[in-house]
């Protein structure tokens, strides 16, 4: 719902569709049960949407998507094991995948939200072989979002004047939210994060975990997960993708990690710096990384690879 908003109005694909004659089509696919939820879509009457498709059926949610987000999952319930909830998400991005495989288009731009968003993933790239993996990305955004404001908070700038932060890893607790390579513009130059904020004690302990517990955070708080901050990443992410990056800006997003960039292991999702031009990413490379980096680095890319192990033998169940 949060969602639906940013893309009607323009903030992802541009405000330009009308005049282009590329209007929006939108594909809700719901389950039957939440159909309903449309009635809250049609009144809103955006000039850029050309139609509003509600469907339960992916011959005609998937059918020739130029871009496709994955926003639900099962969420984890009480007394569920972690093994039980990646075995009924495997089973949903399975079949996301190879529905996307099936009718949407081989450039199709996928973004994967549910969590475990990088698992899910890797699972639906795996789904769709003759779309490159490439293609496929999760959502980082929101945890590099939140970076950025509690940096500029810290300093007293608007978060726009935060740059180059970085999210590594997974997007779960383990992820590492890293500022070494950041600046913050105050007075009108650029410094080093570390030099705009004077107290490394916060930049390496609580700033780390309140970027790593926010998700949890806000669910303790609104009893349930976070959907404007999560939609305004999720508009954030794809306007990137489709537009590009900023110049001497990079961004985080989940992406196939093929080459060992980083010393990262390779079949993962995880989430690197990136530019983005002409819709193609490109993990930025020859950052330095420091021995305390290397460690956080380290540990969010070996729960990836336990959590992909455990994936994958569902696949083929
Ligand atoms: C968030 O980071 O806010 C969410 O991904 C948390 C969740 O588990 O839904």
């Amino acid at each position: 719902y949060s969602l639906l908003f940013g893309i009607a109005k323009g903030d992802v694909f541009g405000k330009d569709q009308v005049k282009g004659r590329k209007k929006l089509w939108l594909d809700l696919h719901y389950v039957t049960s939440q159909l309903i939820l449309l009635g809250l879509v049609y009144p809103c009457l955006f000039h850029l949407f050309s139609e509003v498709i509600p469907t339960d059926k992916e011959e005609v949610a998937f059918k020739d998507l130029d871009a496709a987000i994955l926003v639900g999952s099962m969420p984890r319930r009480e007394g569920m094991e972690r093994k039980d909830l990646l075995k009924a998400n495997v089973a949903i991005f399975k079949s996301q995948g190879a529905a996307l495989e099936k009718y949407a288009k081989k450039t199709v731009k996928v973004l994967v939200v549910g969590n475990p968003a990088n698992t899910n993933c890797l699972i639906a790239a795996k789904s769709a072989p003759s779309i490159p993996k490439e293609n496929f990305s999760c959502l980082t955004r929101l945890d590099h979002n939140r970076a950025r404001s509690q940096v500029a908070m810290r300093c007293g700038v608007p978060a726009t004047q935060v740059k180059n932060v970085i999210i590594w890893g997974n997007h779960s607790s383990t992820q590492y939210p890293d500022v070494h390579h950041c600046k913050v513009n105050m007075a009108g130059s650029d410094l080093a994060c570390f030099d705009a904020v004077k107290d490394d004690d916060w930049l390496k302990g609580a700033f780390i975990s309140t970027v790593q517990q926010r998700g949890a955070a806000v669910i303790a708080a609104r009893k349930l997960s976070s959907a404007m901050s999560a939609a305004k990443a999720i508009c954030d992410h794809m306007r990137d993708i489709w537009s590009g990056t900023p110049e001497g800006e990079f961004v985080s997003m989940g992406v196939y990690s093929s080459s060992n960039s980083y010393g990262v292991a390779e079949d993962l999702i995880y989430s690197f710096p990136v530019h983005i031009k002409d819709k193609q990413w490109k993990i930025v490379d020859g950052l330095a990384i420091n021995d305390f980096s290397r460690g956080k680095m380290d540990a969010t890319a070996a729960e990836l690879v336990e959590e992909r192990d455990t994936a994958v033998t569902f696949l083929s169940a």
